[in-house]
């Protein structure tokens, strides 16, 4: 059984594993050509700040596929977003997972979290031979740049309305009917 739900801080083992399950080319541009050794990936999770990330993962049977990550630059993920703010995000899917639309639907879940925090700018960087990136960004409403032999993704967003914040309460539900019934069926 699948579900699309938040990570718990305490669940970031699992973006470990999903992350050295990567195959190397798709590590390779998840971390924008760096082919990092688990050490790297175990010292990369370690330094993960969770007071201002936010992880939306994809779980089947408990093991994590795909996942979003974003990165809050200068706003906490808690408490009043007043004024609008920055945040950097990242994508990954294993490749059995991969061209069915979930990284699709991964990010179009990352953009309203965003909005909904009052992030103004959301940014991504990717490799330019990221063809499948670069394609899914455009898909999302992101604009991308060529930038000192990286593509820039940026995109301007609104601030949130009652359809986004609905949107993120109802999606928060369904993950966590789908987990209750995944629990109840093991
Ligand atoms: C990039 C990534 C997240 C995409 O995930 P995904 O689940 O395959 O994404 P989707 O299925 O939602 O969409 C992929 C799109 O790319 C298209 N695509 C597939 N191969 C492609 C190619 N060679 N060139 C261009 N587009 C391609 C698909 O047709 C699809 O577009 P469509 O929905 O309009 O048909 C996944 O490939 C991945 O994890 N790559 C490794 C990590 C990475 O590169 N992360 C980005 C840097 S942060």
């Amino acid at each position: 059984m699948s579900v699309i739900r938040y990570l718990a801080g305490s669940e970031l083992p699992l973006l470990r594993e999903h992350l050295l399950r990567l195959d190397p080319e798709d590590r390779r541009m998840r971390f924008g050509g760096a082919m990092l050794k688990p050490e790297a990936i175990e010292a990369y999770c370690d330094s993960i700040d969770r007071a201002r990330s936010l992880h939306i993962g994809y779980l089947v049977n408990g093991e994590l596929r795909g996942i979003a990550q974003i990165c809050f630059i200068d706003t906490p993920v808690s408490g009043w977003f007043d004024k609008p703010g920055s945040a950097e995000f990242a994508i990954s899917v294993e490749g059995p997972w991969q061209n069915s639309g979930l990284g699709t639907r991964l990010l179009s879940r990352a953009v309203i979290l965003a909005r909904n925090r009052n992030i103004a700018n959301l940014y991504m960087m990717c490799l330019p031979e990221n063809e499948k990136m670069k394609r899914l960004a455009r898909k999302c409403g992101i604009r991308l740049k060529f930038q000192n032999g990286e593509v820039i993704g940026e995109a301007g967003l609104d601030r949130p309305d009652a359809l986004t914040v609905a949107a993120e309460y109802v999606d928060t539900a369904v993950g966590f009917v789908d987990e209750m019934l995944e629990y109840a069926g093991r």
